[in-house]
């Protein structure tokens, strides 16, 4: 197999390669987003077809895309020079540069909620069942222009100082101690949870579908939180691949990853739901679900106060696996395109681009609220061009591309370290996904989902 970038720093253990890959994909996504947008979506119909997006749409685009950077060995726009005969795939590299802009925009904005509610639980301030309190702290909050750009932007300056540490160190070193902790006290949380009264109620919302919930909308959010869950579309996937050892079985890394994930949001929703039922919360409450009912939870357990505070300080963890692989993505194509840019250089002028790129998403909760762009403010404007739009037209090309025009042979040599595997089954199946289900599954729910097609009647 081609390996041009022989010098290029990459993650040093086997496990490391696990690791980081998983601390890419766990994160806010999982902790945050997915238990509200379930909760605004009707619940277990909107899990049921996330499941399905995931394996069908999620699970063959992230092997295809960690394939591809592994065998480029370079970074998201680069790969797409080193693979392709036409510079136009080098636009899809660039959609995900772009992509990577936009999610780091509200991210960080978030991030930063989680770590002001770290203060906050230590302070005792969020020791409350009430819903009507637990919305109050919450709304204050995010209403203040001044705190919320302040922790913002402390998270930026966090992440930055890891990512100059350069790729080994920095981020293997935190995502592999880390994610068990936050594994452990996520059960922890559940078991409290489903201990609660009326626990059975939020446990039903999470697992008997009501099929009348789904539509054209909610099918484009599965799919779109499938794609922002596992990291993919956008090139972050394509970048670690270039980090892979070449000795890195891709398709079981892939689907180990994608497991994992699911499981810690299944972990979030049982943590949030039944709480939501037992207190009296809204379940389609919005962004504010998890800063509303873990609080609750934690607030009516022994040592409550305790364990909320490692409960949000472990969260804060996770985002930063998250948003180093984020900004892993223009860091990488800054330092390897622009001339003279050390990485330090290039992390510095990305961060700056997004301090302000973020304040708009920051401010739509306060002073911006108003400012509508195609009737969204910026923060759900972002959220969606990235989660419904950028990543799974990115992953249409990337399916198309790895399954149609990059060689079948090719496939079956990167995927099977060069026949050492003995994975033919796994890669014929694989082949079948990639080049006719997931494409015309991405191509049928964007057209519905954008209004271009009516599938649902
Ligand atoms: N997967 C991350 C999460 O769930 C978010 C993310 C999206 C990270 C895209 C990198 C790239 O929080």
């Amino acid at each position: 197999m081609a390996a041009p970038h022989c010098d290029r720093e990459g993650f040093a253990t086997k496990l490391g390669v696990l690791t980081a890959t998983l601390g890419s994909a766990v994160g806010l996504g999982n902790i945050w987003k997915f238990p509200y947008m379930t909760g605004e979506h009707g619940g277990a119909a909107f899990l049921l077809i996330y499941i399905l997006a995931t394996l069908l749409v999620g699970l063959p685009v992230m092997i295809s895309e960690i394939l591809l950077g592994r065998y480029a060995r370079s970074n998201a726009i680069s790969t797409w020079r080193k693979v392709a005969r036409s510079k136009a795939w080098m636009l899809v590299g660039a959609s995900g540069v772009v992509a990577a802009f936009a999610i780091m925009a509200f991210y960080t904005d978030v991030a930063g909620w989680v770590f002001n509610y770290v203060i906050k639980a230590s302070m005792g301030d969020l020791n409350t069942t009430d819903p009507a309190v637990a919305e109050g702290v919450f709304g204050a909050m995010v209403s203040n222009p001044w705190s919320s750009l302040a922790f913002q932007w402390g998270v930026l300056a966090l992440v930055s100082t890891i990512i100059i540490g350069g790729v080994t160190k920095g981020i293997e070193k935190t995502t592999k101690t880390l994610m068990p902790i936050l594994f452990v006290m996520l059960v922890v949380v559940c078991i409290r949870s489903l201990t609660l009264p009326k626990a059975g109620e939020g446990l039903a919302f999470l697992f008997s579908p009501d099929f009348s919930k789904i539509t054209g909308e909610a099918v484009l959010m599965a799919l779109g939180l499938a794609f922002f869950k596992l990291s993919i579309g956008m090139g972050t996937m394509m970048t670690y691949g270039s980090y892979f050892r070449q000795d890195a079985n891709v398709p079981l890394v892939a689907t180990r990853v994608m497991l994992a994930d699911l499981t810690v949001s299944l972990l979030a929703g049982i943590a949030i739901f039944p709480a939501v039922f037992n207190y009296g919360f809204e379940a389609a409450a919005g962004p504010g679900l998890l800063f509303m009912t873990i609080p609750a939870v934690f607030s009516s357990m022994p040592m409550g106060q305790l364990f909320m505070v490692v409960f949000f300080v472990l969260t804060a963890i996770a985002t930063i696996g998250a948003m180093l692989s984020l900004f892993e993505v223009p860091v990488a194509f800054f330092t390897e395109t622009l001339k003279d840019c050390s990485r330090r250089k290039a992390t510095i002028l990305v961060a700056i681009g997004l301090g302000l790129c973020g304040v708009p998403a920051t401010l739509s909760f306060g002073p911006m609220a108003d400012v509508k762009i195609f009737g969204l403010n910026f923060f759900d404007f972002y959220d969606q061009l990235s989660s419904n739009i950028l990543m799974p037209a990115g992953g249409l090309m990337i399916c198309l591309f790895a399954g149609w025009l990059f060689g079948q042979e090719k496939v079956k040599e990167c995927l099977s370290n060069n026949n050492s595997l003995h994975n033919g089954a796994v890669i014929s199946l694989f082949l079948l996904i990639v080049r006719y289900v997931s494409p015309l599954l991405v191509l049928l729910v964007m057209l519905n989902g954008l209004g271009l097609l009516d599938l649902f009647g």
